[in-house]
């Protein structure tokens, strides 16, 4: 008998015979997420269909101190889904139930395994609108969103998943069951410990419940793409249309290098001259929208554009956002190995960054097409390589990619979180004693250590995945 057998056949009794799933193909299939993070299989996974049987999961893993790993889509980049340390996969992708929304409180009660886009869906049929839009949102799950605080494009005007979770119902690690939060606008009462495990990465608690804010839906919505000779112009017309005094609901920005990879594979008139592309999307009431956007158009084209194109119809728009939306997934298949980092610096310092990055390029002879959120500062800055001997020279370039990223002010991730991967370079950005003190939290929480093991902190990763 291996050592999780007794807590298998503890779980067997509680939750029902083949529940517990042991097949090595399905347990292949829990063994890795959207992250270069190697296939880690886990012993064994379950997949829940009510609260009640995860609370029976962290009793009786706890009990055997078996670790759980959380999983929503799967669609993380940093390995936050990857059972590091084996044990069970607690798997949501049954608990799929949007619970209610509730027009006049403005507000979506859902279960961690709902599709973003399906919640999308759902409350914009009803003349609503939930903002947060990371571009897995085919399949990504709110589960992950609010494990990650997930943002997306239009984080620029709305913000990131934790401005809309107004309440959770959570399963802590000895599984005991509780509310935390909010259903209404305001609230004070107590600690914002919803606040804190949105964004845990699946460290502190296992989400059951999420009670979402929801707005009402923009009238009207239209997408500018905008072609720039440089960055130093793309950066300049950042900012010129925000001092304008518009916030649009994104400003997404690909670089040169970016764009030799899109050209060849979009019907959209991107001239070689290019050298960077934004798109820019306002929204709101029909009427104020057209003095904005001829004001954005004014701000672009004393920035440097030479070419903009106005997307105001559905179709239009998608096809100016499918090659931004695929752009993740297009950069994987250039090269044998990927790394995509997400680092957010102060937004008049991007250009700044994808210099650096330029020069760190050309130093490590490392492809780094950058792209991304920049009305956020918020650059997806991507490593390309194909022989497995450039590995040492990837990751000193990405070391020195984040030390100028803290020295610009920035910070280490604005989407995808620690994770596994970005675990070794926490230190760069946060002081011994506050790593501790994060530590300490996650002790109180998980005093076994079993939510989740092996992610965030340097020294729980080393365990697992080498040293840091
Ligand atoms: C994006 C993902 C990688 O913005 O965050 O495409
Ligand atoms: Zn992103």
């Amino acid at each position: 008998m291996s050592t999780i057998d007794p807590a298998l056949i503890a779980l067997e009794r509680a939750l029902g015979s083949g529940r517990v799933i042991t097949d090595p193909d399905v347990l292949a299939s829990y063994a890795v997420d959207e992250s270069e993070v190697p296939p880690h299989p886990p012993e064994a996974a379950v997949r829940v269909k009510e609260a009640r049987e995860v609370a029976d999961v962290m009793r009786i893993c706890s009990e055997h101190a078996v670790p759980v790993t959380p999983r929503a889509g799967g669609t993380g980049r940093t390995g936050g889904a990857v059972p590091l340390a084996g044990g069970v996969v607690l798997a949501f992708e049954q608990m799929t139930r949007i619970k209610g929304i509730e027009e006049e409180d403005l507000i979506a009660v859902v279960e961690p395994g709902v599709v973003l886009g399906e919640l999308h869906r759902a409350v914009e049929a009803l003349g609503l609108f939930y903002p947060p839009d990371p571009n897995s949102l085919a399949s990504c799950t709110l589960g992950g969103n609010v494990a990650e605080n997930a943002g997306g494009p239009r984080a620029l005007r709305y913000g990131c998943t934790r401005d809309y979770v107004l309440g959770l119902r959570v399963v802590t690690a000895d599984g005991t069951e509780l509310s935390v939060g909010k259903r209404t606008v305001k609230g004070v009462t107590g600690y914002d410990l919803t606040s804190l495990l949105v964004g845990s990465e699946g460290t502190l608690a296992i989400t059951t419940e999420i009670t979402l804010k929801l707005l009402p839906k923009p009238e009207s919505v239209v997408t500018m793409m905008v072609l720039l000779p440089d960055l130093v112009s793309a950066g300049r017309a950042v900012t010129g249309v925000l001092r304008r005094g518009i916030l649009p609901r994104c400003m997404e920005l690909l670089d040169e290098a970016t764009l030799a990879i899109v050209r060849p594979e979009t019907s959209l008139p991107i001239s070689e001259a290019a050298r960077a592309l934004l798109l820019i999307e306002l929204d709101g009431e029909a009427g104020a929208l057209e003095t904005q956007l001829e004001r954005a158009g004014n701000a672009v084209m004393e920035a440097g554009a030479s070419d903009v194109l106005v997307a105001r119809h559905g179709g239009e728009r998608d096809k100016l956002w499918a090659a931004r939306r695929e752009l993740s997934r297009a950069l994987r298949k250039r090269a044998r190995y990927k790394l995509a980092e997400d680092v957010v610096v102060p937004r008049s310092r991007i250009a700044a960054l994808i210099e650096t990055c330029q020069g760190i390029s050309q130093r490590s002879k490392i492809a780094m097409p950058s792209y991304g959120h920049a009305g956020d500062g918020n650059i997806h800055v991507n490593f390309l390589w194909n022989d497995p001997s450039e590995e040492p020279v990837v990751h000193a370039a990405i070391e020195e990619m984040f030390k100028a990223v803290i020295a610009l002010g920035g910070t280490l991730t604005g989407e995808h979180g620690i994770g596994v991967l970005k675990a070794p370079f926490l230190p760069l950005e946060q002081a011994p004693e506050l790593i501790a003190l994060q530590e300490r939290v996650k002790t109180l929480f998980d005093p076994k250590n079993i939510l989740n093991p092996g992610k965030i902190f340097p020294s729980h990763v080393a365990k697992f995945h080498g040293a840091c």
